[in-house]
């Protein structure tokens, strides 16, 4: 089948997948999850909000948590741009071409425009800068847990698959992978990569918009099990919610926690690269569970419809399972 053209001149410059903005019910108790268990670092907080970062990461945050009285969900996920041009670009394109954009101020990020791009679209912050700091990958006793080393990607799961792709493409987006309807060749789930490894934005076939995880890069399988041994140790052992396992490209091997509102984390080992403009996506059918996982079982009933809201948005439009392969 075809699928929609990639803009090599596309409207504005989105350069990677950057931070994401949880709302939590105690966040003392999530701070001792990502730090103790996933090895977070603390970049600031107060009593009301909490910007975490990688070892890896010189950028100030790449998660924040913030507590709330109300239910737990996603206020959005975030995105870089290239420079300040690039969301003036944004807002001029986005408010005329059936999106939404409006500047925001936040904490520790320059200038910052919270978008949709399109109707049933997950809610995206675009941010042009941040202030630095410096990257612990070399200090050692300030690494704790899985050592967690910088954010990857997102998925999200919206109702219509092939408007959300389409429109990502008009944006710059490649794809690396997506699997099509064995019958209807309708696209069901797609990778979608800005910085050059296979995703920055996967999108899954669900009731949406919502967040299913957020993936971040870990070193090593040792890093995978230790943040495991560790979470069992403090009483989370009932959060390692799917695997150690290994999905297909790009080098895949995962593990899911839950943190303790149920936001699904992600650890992965690092993505091999997808930048040339010859590398062609990976194409999967609906009946090729060997894109998913190859090998053991599928993931548990939970991990396929238990999923983190946008606040103020009610997921509409499909089942609240997540479609996959394994049925
Ligand atoms: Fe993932």
């Amino acid at each position: 089948m075809s699928i929609p053209p990639v803009s090599t001149t596309p409207p504005f410059n989105i350069t990677r997948a950057s931070h994401v903005r949880y709302y939590v019910k105690d966040l003392a108790e999530s701070l001792r999850f990502y730090t103790e268990i996933l090895g977070f670092v603390i970049s600031d907080q107060d009593a009301d909000v909490a910007y975490l970062r990688g070892i890896e990461e010189s950028c100030h945050h790449s998660i924040v948590l913030m507590r709330t009285k109300g239910e737990p969900a996603a206020e959005c996920i975030g995105m870089r741009v290239g420079s300040e041009d690039d969301l003036r670009r944004a807002y001029e394109y986005l408010n005329a071409n059936g999106g939404t954009a409006e500047f925001v101020d936040r904490p520790y990020q320059s200038l910052s425009l919270l978008t949709t791009f399109a109707a049933g679209a997950p809610p995206i912050e675009l941010c042009s800068g941040m202030p630095v700091v410096p990257r612990l990958l070399n200090n050692f006793p300030a690494q704790k847990g899985g050592r967690v080393l910088r954010l990857d990607h997102y998925q999200c799961v919206v109702a219509d698959v092939p408007g959300m792709f389409a429109k990502c493409m008009e944006l710059g987006f490649r794809p690396s992978k997506y699997t099509t309807h064995v019958d209807t060749g309708q696209i069901l789930s797609a990778f979608l990569t800005r910085k050059g490894n296979p995703h920055d934005l996967v999108l899954g076939q669900a009731a949406g918009p919502r967040l299913h995880h957020s993936s971040y890069v870990v070193s090593d399988l040792q890093a995978i099990f230790r943040a495991a041994d560790i979470a069992g140790n403090l009483g989370y052992g009932r959060n390692v919610e799917h695997g150690p396992g290994r999905h297909g490209p790009p080098n895949g091997i995962f593990i899911y926690f839950r943190d303790p509102d149920g936001h699904r984390i992600e650890f992965i080992l690092p993505p091999m690269q997808f930048m040339d403009p010859e590398d062609l996506p990976n194409t999967w059918l609906s009946t090729q569970s060997v894109s998913l996982v190859p090998w053991g079982g599928g993931p548990p009933q939970r991990w396929r419809e238990e999923m983190t809201k946008f606040a103020g948005i009610e997921p509409s439009g499909g089942t609240l399972a997540r479609w996959t392969s394994m049925g």
